[in-house]
């Protein structure tokens, strides 16, 4: 008997991701540092731990409803109309979720059939192909690298013909993982304009939302495209809750009258601790990313200036927690290979740009979701390395 044989074919295409496999490769190294985390280093606000243990002692451990407390989509709808202008009904056009990742998880599945495709510019968060694949549909990537990581209108727009009635939906996340790049008021209404001519789902993952560092706040496709847009976010980066596994995903009524099905069967209801947590960081703590933002913002330009002096290339970027650098040329191109000389001599592990697909490839990720101190060796032993290495 080899019931191993026997599992959903789709599992196949599904590998272990590289970040895993990197992560792997390099365990062994004594003491290594990490600036490969995808989380903020920082501890949850004081007052949302507050919160959640008068929770546990108000005895708040039954099921919530399948869409999760009322007045926390209710603080959720407030929140998001007012930072983000937009108008989400919370009696039926949110759902709490386990983190961003299950609200992917149950869009993904919800909508996609096999020998479906779905666009995604990238390089990309390597999260969503494989959910996709899972249920025998395919993630077509928009390679962005030639435009500094921009998606414009008319790459999307030939994307969409190119795929025709396959396409069943197009994948965003900014502000991005991995590059940091995310888009201005007018570049989102351009790409609007062209996505709204498509009978396609708009699936946006804004889950860096809360930290951007331009002067404008960020904006949401969903105030150009309310209809087609299943929008997704989460408390994970915005309030250091990653472990608190709540995500958030506002949709349309006759839309989230669909999500809930796939969400009703993965999960029934996020955690009720944690949604007591939640409601009070979308209340009392609106802002409270903001000190966190401050701190990013000045190891962000620490690291910029210190790799650029090294000569890697590296777009600026205007929200999220990572550095994307070109390698430069005369080293190493293959990125594994580099992350895992540097990891090995220094003991500092970045993630290999090719974690992040094809695309990536010729590039590392650095998160800066860790602290000064840990930045300021990092960058000193990254100094070393590229001066033992160089040519
Ligand atoms: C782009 C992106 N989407 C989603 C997630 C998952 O977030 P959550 O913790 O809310 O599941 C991450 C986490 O790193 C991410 O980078």
């Amino acid at each position: 008997m080899d019931l191993t044989k026997r599992f959903n074919k789709n599992l196949d295409k599904i590998e272990v991701s590289l970040i895993r496999q990197f992560d792997q490769s390099i365990s062994d190294v004594p003491g290594i540092m990490k600036l490969t985390l995808g989380e903020p280093d920082f501890t949850t606000p004081d007052h949302v731990k507050e919160a959640a243990k008068a929770a546990i002692d108000d005895n708040q451990s039954y099921y919530t409803g399948m869409s999760g407390l009322l007045a926390l989509r209710q603080a959720a709808s407030g929140f998001v109309k007012e930072k983000y202008n937009l108008s989400y009904n919370p009696d039926n056009e949110i759902l709490v979720t386990i983190g961003a990742t299950e609200a992917l998880s149950a869009t993904l599945t919800a909508i996609l059939e096999p020998g479906d495709t779905i666009l995604l510019p990238a390089p990309a968060y390597p999260g969503y192909e494989p959910i996709a694949n899972l249920v025998g549909a395919e993630i077509v990537e928009i390679d962005t690298t030639a435009n500094d990581f921009v998606l414009t209108p008319d790459m999307l727009e030939k994307a969409i013909l190119e795929q025709g009635d396959k396409l069943k939906a197009v994948l965003l996340n900014y502000p991005t993982n991995p590059t940091g790049v995310t888009y201005s008021r007018e570049q989102i209404k351009a790409l609007a304009d062209v996505l709204k001519k498509y009978e396609i789902f708009v699936v946006s993952d804004e889950v860096y939302s809360e930290l951007t560092y331009s002067e404008e706040p960020h904006v949401s496709i969903a105030e150009y495209l309310p209809e087609q847009t299943i929008l997704i976010n989460g408390l994970s980066k915005s309030h250091a809750m990653t472990g608190w596994r709540i995500g958030l995903l506002f949709a349309p009524a006759i839309l989230t009258a669909q999500l809930i099905k796939s969400h009703q069967y993965l999960v029934t209801a996020a955690s009720t601790i944690s949604q007591f947590g939640a409601l009070e960081a979308l209340s009392v703590g609106k802002n409270d990313a903001l000190p966190m933002k401050k701190e990013y913002m000045v190891r962000r330009d620490y690291i910029i200036d210190k790799m650029s002096a090294l000569g890697f290339k590296i777009i600026k970027p205007d929200g999220a927690f990572y550095i994307f650098a070109k390698i430069p040329a005369g080293y190493n191109q293959d990125s594994f290979k580099f992350c895992q000389d540097f990891a090995r001599e220094k003991a500092v592990a970045i993630i290999p740009g090719v974690a992040f697909g094809q695309f990536g490839e010729g590039y590392v990720r650095l998160s800066y979701a860790a602290s000064m101190e840990t930045i300021r060796t990092a960058m000193e032993r990254l100094k070393e390395f590229m001066e033992e290495h160089a040519n």
